[in-house]
């Protein structure tokens, strides 16, 4: 069920029977010369809705812009600051833990958010640890990468090996051209791009990865290839979800 499309008394019938909620995170930021801004988002979302058809999870709206301050360099990148996205996270869990939620998987679709979804899980998780009752619910809180699953990592080696890149990844771009064939972009660039060194702001990374891939050829991207990553990676966070929920 998605949470956009139910009434306030579908989400009340729900809540009897499970307190577990999917959250797709992302970001809004350039994906190369092919990769569209909005990937990072579409890919979870994508995911999500098929992870809620093989178990009847429910679906969140999708955080659709996140932390990706070293993509500004690149027109119509956006960005929110760490702090920004903490605040985000936090506002979210709050409110559907005032109905009753305990138990929150954030799928997520950007490497950039890491670091600062983790960080608002410990912000959460002190305000609960430091309430003067003491005896506040836990919140089950859950980071999943949609990418770094055992059957997801061993299709993407499969089909593009050391081409899969660390940014605008054959995989992703594969997931939208699956997701949005109407939007599919021309691969009018060669080879594979600049390997990764790092990077600081975005003029460094701009500096260093001048078409905004990082060790990708997604011209290797193919919908068939996203209908099958998508397929993995349903398999394995249905799995996940399922452990989600039978945490005590
Ligand atoms: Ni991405």
């Amino acid at each position: 069920m998605q949470l956009q499309l139910a009434t306030w008394e579908d989400v009340g019938a729900y809540l009897a029977r499970s307190t577990g909620v999917i959250i797709p995170i992302g970001s809004t930021e350039q994906h190369g010369p092919n990769g569209l801004i909005g990937t990072d988002a579409l890919c979870p979302e994508v995911i999500a809705r098929g992870i809620v058809d093989a178990t009847g999870a429910l679906v969140a709206p999708t955080i659709s812009v996140g932390m990706a301050q070293h993509h500004m360099a690149f027109t119509g990148s956006m960005t929110l600051r760490p702090t920004t996205l903490i605040a985000v996270i936090r506002d979210t869990v709050d409110s559907l833990a005032r109905h009753g939620f305990d138990r929150f998987m954030f799928l997520n679709g950007h490497g950039g958010n890491i670091a600062t979804i983790r960080a608002a899980f410990s912000e959460i998780h002190a305000e609960i640890s430091l309430a003067r009752a003491g005896n506040a619910p836990s919140l089950h809180l859950v980071l999943k990468n949609w990418w770094d699953t055992p059957k997801v990592k061993a299709l993407s080696k499969e089909l593009f090996g050391d081409k899969e890149g660390d940014h605008a990844t054959c995989s992703e771009v594969s997931v939208t051209q699956f997701a949005y064939l109407d939007a599919i972009k021309p691969a009018a660039f060669q080879g594979t791009a600049p390997r990764n060194t790092g990077f600081g702001d975005a003029a460094d990374y701009r500096r260093r990865y001048p078409d905004g891939r990082i060790g990708s050829d997604p011209s290797l991207a193919r919908p068939e290839h996203g209908r099958r990553l998508v397929e993995a990676a349903v398999t394995d966070i249905s799995d996940d979800w399922r452990a989600l929920l039978a945490e005590t």
